[in-house]
């Protein structure tokens, strides 16, 4: 509500060389989102009168990915994407969207490469900025290390003076450890008017925003530093090392998040939980799990060690054993899977289903109750209801040109060691002879077996 007359502009232009990647920096991935998705879901909970983003290396790419999925994000506020071209530094990218200043009294500015940043920081920036009635503030951090960070230069008061670049920094400068988070709210009026009398500054000769706030200053407005104590939330994506630093505190706070909400993690430093997944409580997630993309678990689930699961929906009451892998699936309640179970996508299990030891279902339905539990491969079958699979069954589903489906009916017995040559149906409450080859259609209640019969020939044996 804070946030009714302020626009958040989010900088994401930059040309990100030192992650050296064709992949543009906004884009690279903090548990399961790209970058740009914590700064936009951040100034979303403001609720702000508008958001924009500056755009410019892999423009086309950013605006593509963040368009597609602003829904998905929960972004409602409609966002105005702007193309900086020169990529001539942070305040060239600010420039970009003069439009977008000039319809805005308050303008808060964000640096698109800090997914750590939180919500509840940003909203009292806002409010400090209205209490003292600032021209400027900018959100200021002590860091343990702030090398490579823009220093806060105060005056003998202790009162903001200017920002300075870590490559323009002397050695006493350098000492500095309040640093600059990139996070900052101007009144438009005075921003406008400060990127106008801006000079190039620092080696590759840049417009930094950063000097705005030190015009400002002395143009008559308060330029002010709203000083935060936690550090992390800073830390800006500028190297893979950073973004491996992001991830593991962006995992610690979802662990943290899932351990207050009712969910059992027996190893949190080693469980890895994507931002849009969610659990249900009384939960228990052993060690090396992977949780990914948007999967949901139920309540009450068992997931022992080393259990992969990607963009699937697992239902309540279900035990994933050891090694399980799951991909685009859905499992019912009071399932079991594994150990190293693996669901291929499109495969859906029904209640108490049963997929064990070294299995692989792939765009599958396993019918209620229904039992593949061993060394087995199901594709592209429609199973029924209550029906056992023995030990090494196969559909064979592929011609080498042509994917076929199997039906298997409720109730049918399939033997061990048997291959089903689709398409073929096996209808209900039939059985299969242990080391068939099933080929034709198998009619309700019926026997199939399809072998050669066992010859013995006599002194023919290993011994001479
Ligand atoms: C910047 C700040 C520094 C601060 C740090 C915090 C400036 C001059 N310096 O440094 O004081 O401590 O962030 O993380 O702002 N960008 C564009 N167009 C450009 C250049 C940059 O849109 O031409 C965007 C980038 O995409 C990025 C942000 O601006 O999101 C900051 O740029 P970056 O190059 O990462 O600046 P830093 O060196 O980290
Ligand atoms: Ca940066």
């Amino acid at each position: 509500m804070v946030a009714k007359n302020t626009a958040v502009l989010i900088l994401a232009a930059g040309k990100g060389t030192r992650m050296k990647s064709s992949l543009p920096k906004p884009l690279h991935a903090v548990c399961g989102y790209p970058l740009i998705t914590y700064i936009l879901r951040a100034a979303q909970s403001l609720n702000p009168a508008a958001i924009g983003v500056v755009i410019g290396h892999g423009a086309e790419q950013v605006k593509e990915i963040v368009t597609e999925n602003l829904s998905a994000w929960g972004i409602t506020t409609p966002v105005d994407f702007f193309v900086q071209t020169d990529l001539s530094g942070s305040a060239s990218a600010v420039k970009a969207a003069l439009p977008f200043l000039q319809k805005h009294q308050t303008v808060m500015v964000l640096n698109g490469d800090t997914p750590l940043l939180k919500t509840e920081t940003l909203r009292k920036m806002i409010e400090q900025f209205q209490e003292q009635a600032a021209g400027a503030l900018v959100l200021g951090v002590k860091v343990p290390d702030p090398f490579g960070y823009g220093r806060i230069v105060r005056d003998t008061k202790g009162q903001f003076e200017k920002i300075v670049e870590q490559s323009d920094a002397d050695d006493a400068t350098q000492k500095i450890n309040e640093i600059n988070s990139g996070m900052y709210v101007f009144d438009s009026a005075a921003l406008q008017k400060a990127l106008s009398q801006l000079t190039p500054q620092g080696p590759k000769h840049e417009f930094y925003l950063t000097d705005t706030l030190s015009i400002i200053k002395k143009s008559g407005q308060p330029a002010v530093v709203f000083t935060s104590a936690d550090f992390k939330q800073a830390l800006g994506i500028n190297s893979r090392a950073q973004l491996a630093e992001a991830t593991q505190v962006m995992r610690a706070r979802i662990n943290q998040f899932y351990m207050e909400n009712g969910v059992t993690l027996i190893n949190p430093q080693d469980t890895y939980i994507d931002a849009g997944v969610q659990i249900g409580e009384d939960t228990v997630i052993a060690s090396g799990c992977y949780l990914l993309g948007n999967t949901k678990i139920g309540s009450n689930c068992t997931l022992e060690s080393n259990v992969y699961v990607q963009n699937s929906k697992i239902a309540n009451n279900v035990v994933l054993k050891q090694g399980t892998y799951i991909e685009e699936s859905e499992v019912a309640e009071e399932c079991q899977l594994g150990p190293y179970a693996h669901l291929r996508p499109k495969s859906t299990l029904c209640k108490a289903a049963k997929v064990g030891n070294f299995s692989e279902i792939k765009k599958s339905v396993i019918g209620e109750g229904s039992k593949v539990n061993h060394l087995s491969y199901i594709g592209d079958t429609q199973m029924g209801a209550g029906v056992n699979v023995g030990a090494g069954t196969i559909t064979c589903n592929y011609d080498g040109v042509n994917k076929h489906q199997t039906i298997i009916e409720d109730h049918v017995f399939v033997g061990s060691n048997v291959n089903f040559v689709a398409p073929v149906t096996v209808h209900e409450y039939a059985k299969i002879g242990a080391g068939s080859t099933v080929t034709k259609e198998v009619a309700a209640n019926g026997l199939a077996i399809a072998r050669s019969r066992q010859v013995v020939l006599e002194n023919k044996g290993a011994k001479k």
